[in-house]
């Protein structure tokens, strides 16, 4: 793997925050073109996203280009100051290049051929697109490699985001490929596979298929090298285009705009190959609370390149169009929005698109321009936020503090979720860790996130809310981070299998298990519409859906104990001391309110502050320099909030002195900067008022 250290990341070529949106000027006349570019400079424009799916108008037969439409909007481009995140253009294929090899089109896991008329209609194994894809790649770099307003390369657009999974014959002959490298011989694949179970044993590579509709539920690591498989595959596709590029622009940065927490495609992975970490990020308006699963989102995207500053590359101005019901943002709720991904540590606000489409698919997806056009609220909205940005000029580069870290691993994520013979249906890998974070994060805490092993350092408190795939190398990461004095907590249904999905000897926690000091005798899932109790300090926690039987050593102290049905009496919640640290077990899906008491005393065990009055709409989050802490007080709700800060400082959007408590009215927002604290600022919050 190309892990990239930090000599090696090319900067983004561009001085200021990052603002603006897609762009599409090749669906407008040349004329309006200008107009853009008047108000791209009203609105405080910075940078613009282009040509992404404008292949077939770039090369409009094979080997034909035309490429004087883009050279002319990337020159006034240029010449406005606006810098250019240019595509590659192969987010999707022409009509021709289909036409000609039918056999580079998807395929379902039913067996039908994804048609043309959408986009991305290419399987990501089949060698003609890959070749294509080096060859548009290529040419795109020799001509505007040397650009002056090119600020990076924006490869594909969202990989995954329609076609993340293919199943077409040339598909099954790259997993067939991919087996054989991972495996060596079809003794070692018939061993990883547990064939002798239902008599699946294979003796040649040609009888392997992707995982299709079969008589019953399909071989569980089949499933699990299947997921393994498509995301590698999408990464040798990332990967094609990444290389053609470092020969022609070395110095230039690349990166592909990813879709916040999204399942398919292992992200670690991504980032690892690329300069700079890219979102698009549509939170729900219609949801209350969408922001919470925001602020995950964005704590997986600091955290995919180790806490460097990311880029907000897509987000909506207003209402999207590909929800059943598009509800748009109420007013403020741009801002707020955006404000909050700066906050978590985005150097970059930006939208899709710049002008509302007049026809397509997406013509109903509000725009920074609007069909209104000036008048539109959502332009006059965002021309407001981007020359406020310009005011939180200082926060760039600067990164985001927090002492808690939640586990990301993709490969628990799949093997929990996409197997059919579990103990219950009801245990999904991502609920469980955004109900884990959705408690941190009420609790007054930033959540950055990090691989199964690590780095750890950095934390004081490591949440590992689901780790079904467990081996030694992470048991031992875990167990170095608590010996030296950090805190761990384990979710259920953790340390089950290996790699290749083989029960640990002794069963669950597996590897993990000197680690924790417990042994889980037998998962219990509780029936829907069932509920058991845990008793908890002095209160009653209701758990829902899993309960695990649990045996603890006698140096294991039983924080949480199960206190109603079968498992009456048995350990619920765990915690040792290990070295200078400790270790908790949790064993149950505990509900919202059971999750906040129980993390509260997780993090006050383990020396950290948690808040006493819990309001989801109120989040504060510093980013830092060596010298100064910006603390983004974000109040995400109609209500007013007044928000306590540890120590005194300047807002830099009004320029007024915050002399320590600060209240902010429906979707308002602070950015206080004071002098570095020794230790992470938390912020605690008064309960919500009244609005007059
Ligand atoms: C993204 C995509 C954009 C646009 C947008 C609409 O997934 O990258 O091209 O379709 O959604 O919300």
């Amino acid at each position: 793997m190309n892990q990239l250290d930090d000599e090696h990341i090319r900067p983004v070529r561009i001085d200021a925050l990052a603002f603006g949106g897609d762009y599409n000027p090749d669906q407008w006349p040349e004329e309006t073109w200008h107009e853009d570019i008047r108000l791209m400079k009203e609105a405080g424009i910075t940078m613009v996203s282009l040509p992404i799916f404008s292949w077939p108008q770039l090369e409009p037969e094979p080997g034909v280009y035309d490429w004087g439409w883009l050279d002319r909007i990337l020159d006034l481009l240029h010449e406005a100051g606006i810098r250019i995140d240019l595509a590659t253009a192969t987010a999707t294929p022409p009509s021709w290049l289909l036409r000609a090899h039918p056999e580079m089109a998807p395929w379902d896991s039913e067996g039908h051929r994804l048609e043309f008329g959408s986009r991305q209609t290419y399987c990501p194994s089949s060698p003609v697109w890959r070749e294509n894809v080096a060859r548009m790649t290529r040419a795109m770099a020799e001509r505007y490699g040397e650009h002056p307003g090119l600020a990076m390369w924006h490869i594909s657009n969202e990989y995954g985001d329609h076609v993340s999974r293919c199943w077409c014959p040339v598909t099954a002959e790259h997993f067939r490929r991919w087996l054989q490298d991972r495996y060596g011989d079809l003794d070692g694949l018939n061993e990883a596979w547990g064939v002798n179970v239902w008599g699946q044993r294979y003796t040649s590579w040609n009888h392997i298929e992707t995982p299709r509709k079969a008589p019953g539920p399909v071989n569980p690591t089949q499933l699990l090298d299947f997921e393994r498989f498509s995301s590698d595959a999408m990464l040798e596709l990332f990967r094609i285009e990444i290389d053609v590029l470092r020969e022609i622009t070395p110095d230039i940065a690349v990166t592909t705009n990813f879709m916040s927490m999204f399942r398919d495609l292992d992200y670690w992975d991504f980032a690892a190959v690329e300069d700079v970490v890219t979102d698009d990020a549509y939170p729900e308006p219609a949801d209350p609370t969408s922001h919470v699963g925001a602020a995950l989102n964005y704590g997986l995207m600091r955290s995919l390149k180790g806490g460097r500053p990311w880029l907000l590359l897509e987000s909506s101005a207003s209402a999207t169009s590909w929800r059943d019901v598009n509800v748009p943002k109420a007013p403020g709720k741009i801002r707020v929005e955006s404000l909050q991904a700066v906050a978590h540590g985005s150097d970059a606000v930006m939208f899709f698109q710049w002008r509302q489409a007049k026809y397509g698919q997406e013509k109903f997806h509000s725009s920074m321009l609007g069909h209104r056009g000036e008048k539109s609220r959502s332009f006059q909205e965002t021309k407001a936020l981007g020359n406020e940005l310009k005011r939180l000029e200082p926060v760039r580069g600067t990164r985001v503090r927090s002492r808690v870290a939640l586990v990301i691993d993709w490969d628990s994520w799949w093997g929990s979720s996409a197997i059919e013979s579990l103990p219950s249906q009801r245990l999904q890998w991502a609920q469980q860790a955004r109900a884990w974070h959705r408690a941190l994060y009420a609790l007054g805490h930033p959540v950055d996130t990090v691989r199964a092993t690590g780095p750890f350092e950095k934390y004081d408190v490591v949440v590992v809310p689901n780790l079904y795939i467990a081996e030694t190398p992470q048991a031992e990461a875990l167990r170095a981070f608590v010996e030296s004095g950090g805190h761990l907590v384990v979710g259920p249904f953790s340390g089950v299998v290996d790699a290749t999905e083989k029960v640990h000897d002794g069963g669950a926690p597996g590897p993990l298990r000197d680690i924790l000091g417990v042994e889980i005798d037998e998962q219990w899932p509780i029936a829907d519409g069932l509920a058991e109790r845990l008793a908890y300090g002095g209160d009653s926690l209701e758990v829902l859906h899993w309960a695990e039987w649990i045996e603890a050593d006698a140096d294991v102290e039983v924080r949480g104990a199960y206190a109603t049905g079968v498992l009456d009496g048995l350990p619920a919640v765990t915690r040792r001391t290990v070295g200078a640290g400790s270790a908790w077990y949790v064993s149950a899906i505990l509900q919202p309110e059971g999750m906040l008491t129980m993390f509260r005393d997780v993090l006050r065990a383990c020396g950290l502050p948690a808040r006493d009055d819990v309001n989801v709409d109120a989040e504060a989050v510093t980013r830092a320099d060596d010298t100064t802490d910006y603390t983004f007080l974000l109040n995400h709700g109609a209500s007013s909030v007044a928000f306590t800060l540890p120590a005194p400082g300047v807002d830099l959007l009004t320029g007024a002195d915050s002399a320590g408590v600060v209240e902010l009215g429906a979707y308002g927002v602070a950015v206080v900067a004071s002098p570095r604290a020794a230790s992470v600022p938390f912020v605690t919050i008064n309960p919500v008022k009244e609005t007059a």
